[in-house]
């Protein structure tokens, strides 16, 4: 390969800058000049790009968002995008493209190689940690520690004023930033997808209302509900209302929202983005197509595109039985 290319797409994630400085700066150091194309695939629909040097990468590692921008791009669905896409690519000379992004990005990916004959490796970066075949996707880490800031503030309101909050937090419909954010923060409750889809909605509104009137009997000084996004129909603002009209419970809803994805990337996404960026550039080299770096117990390695994408890894069994356990005695 002569000439690579590298976009962000999807949901912004911090750690991506670092994903792409790490790309570019091993390209260099490989001797493969490097495009970036901005906003997503639409940079690629549209041919909009410019060359990436070790000098455009300065000082961008401690920074969130992506200095390429990225996007929603519904039109790589259609045969018209993915043919205007592969002839931005063809026109480029373009040997080789890395995308960083999530399932969706990757799906792109995917549809793309009916249409362009280069190689494409994906590299996971969303904030969800939904993609099979890697521990930990970039700027899963930042999201949650991001989300157990907020709880611990929201928690000062919680205490002072012996309030019940319902947090929601995102992970699109998966629940590994609900679980990790709720029992780092030491919530009361966490409602995910894992652990509240037995019964029906009637059910699960007696259960929990019971749960909270024990622990106001108990004189709960603070009580905290994480829940994930997608989960309850109307998410926690319904959910309040609900438990207010049918338990008379007052609860307060708060929806963490976007500040979850934006920020300065933590140590842990940071590196991650830097050792996955390489592996990139190196796969590449190693002639490997089709496939996502993702990372197993501190280990590189590639992983099938198609594998990735198909939500198969769940949040841990040992993750969901801590909560269970530990609710048992928070409710006494
Ligand atoms: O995938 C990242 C994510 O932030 C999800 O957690 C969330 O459901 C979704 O993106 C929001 O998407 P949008 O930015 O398109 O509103």
């Amino acid at each position: 390969i002569k000439k690579i290319a590298v976009l962000t797409s999807g949901g912004d994630a911090p750690g991506m800058n670092a994903a792409i400085r790490a790309v570019v700066l091993a390209a260099h150091h490989y001797a493969l000049p490097t495009i970036g194309f901005f906003s997503g695939y639409n940079g690629l629909i549209e041919g909009s790009s410019s060359a990436l040097t070790p000098a455009s990468v300065n000082g961008i590692i401690h920074r969130g968002g992506t200095i390429l921008k990225s996007a929603r791009c519904p039109a790589m669905l259609t045969e018209q995008g993915l043919e205007s896409a592969a002839t931005t690519l063809k026109k480029e000379q373009i040997d080789a493209l890395i995308v960083i992004g999530g399932d969706g990005s990757f799906n792109g990916l995917l549809a793309l190689n009916k249409y362009w004959s280069g190689a494409v490796i994906g590299i996971p970066g969303t904030i969800d940690n939904d993609i099979d075949g890697t521990d930990f996707t970039i700027g899963f880490s930042t999201a949650v520690n991001t989300g157990i800031e907020a709880i611990d503030k929201i928690r000062d309101t919680a205490e002072a004023f012996e309030r019940i909050f319902i947090v929601e937090v995102m992970g699109r419909r998966s629940g590994h930033i609900t679980f990790n954010v709720g029992i780092a923060s030491a919530a009361e409750q966490i409602l995910s997808f894992e652990n509240f889809s037995q019964t029906d909605e009637q059910d699960k509104l007696s259960h929990l209302a019971k749960e909270i009137k024990q622990a106001q009997q108990n004189r709960h000084a603070s009580y905290i509900i994480v829940i994930a996004e997608n989960l309850w129909p109307g998410g926690a603002t319904q959910l309040a209302m609900q438990l207010k009209q049918t338990a008379n419970i007052d609860c307060t809803a708060c929806i963490l929202g976007y500040i979850q994805r934006g920020g300065s990337p933590v140590a842990k996404d940071r590196i991650l983005a830097t050792k996955m960026g390489v592996a990139a550039v190196q796969a590449l080299i190693a002639g490997k197509s089709n496939v996502m770096i993702g990372e197993r117990n501190n280990q590189l390695l590639t992983v099938p595109l198609d594998v990735a994408v198909q939500h198969k890894e769940k949040v841990s069994e040992s993750l969901v039985s801590a909560q269970e356990n530990i609710l048992a005695l928070t409710a006494q």
